[in-house]
């Protein structure tokens, strides 16, 4: 028996719905073949944007989109994707399997992709290779309204108005593959860098630097204290791996009882990152100013037999919705610090939420997870405490329940998850006083998936959870995530 108390009268504040954000980078097939299909295709789409993969991102409430990296980012000019199509300039994608791309998917296209799903464009600009003048005309270029050859540009690539774009990252892992710079040089290329961004208009430019690298605490204390004014929040990048080490990854499928418990209580230690940095913040904003924005998460393995080592593309199984669900209720209880988060990456790269084959495509059980969690978008995060035993094996141990909660309209959404492979739990809700429960569930074996051929794991209907003079008992199968609605 577990027991969870809510304690509706203590709250960290509104959870951001950015923190449901995703990310989708020029790698693989994430953009093309994956979003972009192109106007002339067979699958069907609107201006080239795959028609599905678009409502499915509606569907979830997708906030915001980064792009065009990740790493390919640090080596884009954008200037090279704008203006017609068949006169753009191709390259090699050095990061990413060498293969050609011919930007056809550029500026113009991703703003129409993020028009089409609803959702704000977070652009992340190149610092590595490119330079301060080509930031400030990619902004210029979005949103000024200008007489300036600049946007003259925008006009004859048949934009009139500004576009507005808010989201701005300058540079990416600039630590490593954005130039292997040290926290004292980049705070300076930070500082800059921001200084030529200009607002246009009533745009108000959020400015966001990059930041550390899993548990580089030196790089937030140095990056806060040195240019912590000049910007609006910071990254952080972590990335589960069940391997040990970057060449063997482990497996998305066909994984053993052990690994399954060893990439849940890794993933469990965004808690540790959230909250160290969020110290370390504090120690130079104790206002929680600056956001703390984690634009990479989730889980990386070894690249499915027989594709591309350079595309990065994974099954997507029961293992990896709890990975979500553990990471986004501990986002959650971060979000007075926590303001945005992208999963990396939308499709068909690392923990995708759709897969695609042609003109098939496939929601992953993670996908089935942003649907469930989506009521917690802008909700007020109500305090949640949760009491369980412990699941695993050998040192691989973690609490068998983990959940958040927030509440909106009146109504209380609580999101909670079993992370036992394979037994069930009852659980006992302290705190509030319901009249009704309603609730959706996803589980499944702890390895199963969804392919092109067959989709077992679904959002269902709970019936697990009852209302008796106003206690409510919460009984979950083993392996599970669900989301219940109390009012
Ligand atoms: O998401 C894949 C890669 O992981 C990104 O390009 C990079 O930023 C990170 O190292």
């Amino acid at each position: 028996m577990a027991k969870i108390t809510l304690n509706p009268a203590r709250s960290k504040g509104t959870i951001n719905k950015n923190i449901y954000g995703h990310f989708s980078e020029h790698l693989g097939r994430c953009i093309y073949q994956g979003f972009f299909v192109g106007k002339d295709s067979q699958i069907p789409n609107v201006n080239g944007m795959r028609t599905a993969a678009v409502e499915a991102m509606k569907h979830i409430k997708a906030p915001v989109l980064r792009w065009p990296g990740g790493c390919f980012a640090d080596e884009y000019h954008w200037e090279d994707g704008i203006g017609p199509q068949e006169q753009r300039k191709r390259m090699v994608n050095t990061n990413w399997g060498y293969v050609v791309e011919d930007n056809s998917f550029g500026t113009h296209e991703f703003l129409e992709l993020c028009d089409q799903i609803g959702c704000e464009p977070y652009i992340n600009a190149n610092v590595g290779s490119g330079t301060v003048r080509e930031m400030a005309e990619w902004v210029e270029y979005l949103n000024s309204e200008g007489d300036s050859t600049v946007v003259r540009k925008r006009w004859e690539n048949g934009r009139k108005e500004p576009f507005n774009v808010r989201y701005w990252g300058v540079g990416n892992e600039s630590w490593g593959c954005g130039g292997n710079m040290r926290p004292e040089y980049y705070a300076d290329e930070f500082r800059r860098y921001q200084t030529f961004c200009r607002n246009y208009g009533d745009n108000k430019l959020y400015r966001i630097a990059c930041g550390p690298n899993v548990a580089d605490y030196n790089w937030t204390d140095v990056l806060m204290e040195r240019a912590g004014k000049f910007m609006d929040a910071l990254t952080l990048h972590y990335y589960t791996l069940c391997g040990d080490e970057w060449a063997h990854k482990g497996a998305a499928t066909g994984f053993s009882k052990s690994d399954f418990y060893k990439t849940l209580v890794r993933a469990s230690r965004m808690k540790e990152l959230v909250e160290n940095h969020s110290k370390i913040m504090d120690k130079h904003d104790p206002e929680k100013r600056v956001g703390l924005i984690v634009d990479e998460w989730g889980a990386w393995y070894d690249v499915e037999e027989g594709t591309n080592p350079g595309f990065l593309y994974q099954q997507n199984s029961m293992r990896d919705a709890l990975i979500a669900a553990i990471t986004l209720n501990i986002f959650n209880q971060n979000c007075d610090r926590v303001v945005m988060a992208n999963l990396a990456q939308t499709v068909n790269v690392l923990q995708a939420v759709i897969l695609t084959e042609g003109d098939k495509l496939v929601l992953t059980p993670t996908y089935h997870v942003f649907d469930l969690y989506k009521n917690h978008q802008d909700a007020r995060e109500v305090d949640c405490f949760v009491e369980s035993g412990m699941v695993g094996e050998d040192q691989w141990q973690i609490g068998k329940i983990t959940a958040s909660a927030s509440e909106k309209d009146g109504v209380i959404t609580l999101t909670v998850a079993n992370l036992s492979a394979d037994e069930g739990e009852t659980i006992t809700l302290e705190g509030v006083c319901a009249k009704e429960a309603c609730g959706r569930i996803v589980k499944g074996e702890m390895g199963q998936y969804n392919d092109f051929d067959a989709s077992p794991i679904a959002v269902e209907a709970f019936d697990g959870v009852k209302v008796e003079d106003g206690k409510v008992t919460i009984t979950l199968p083993a392996c599970c995530v669900a989301s219940i609605e109390l009012r």
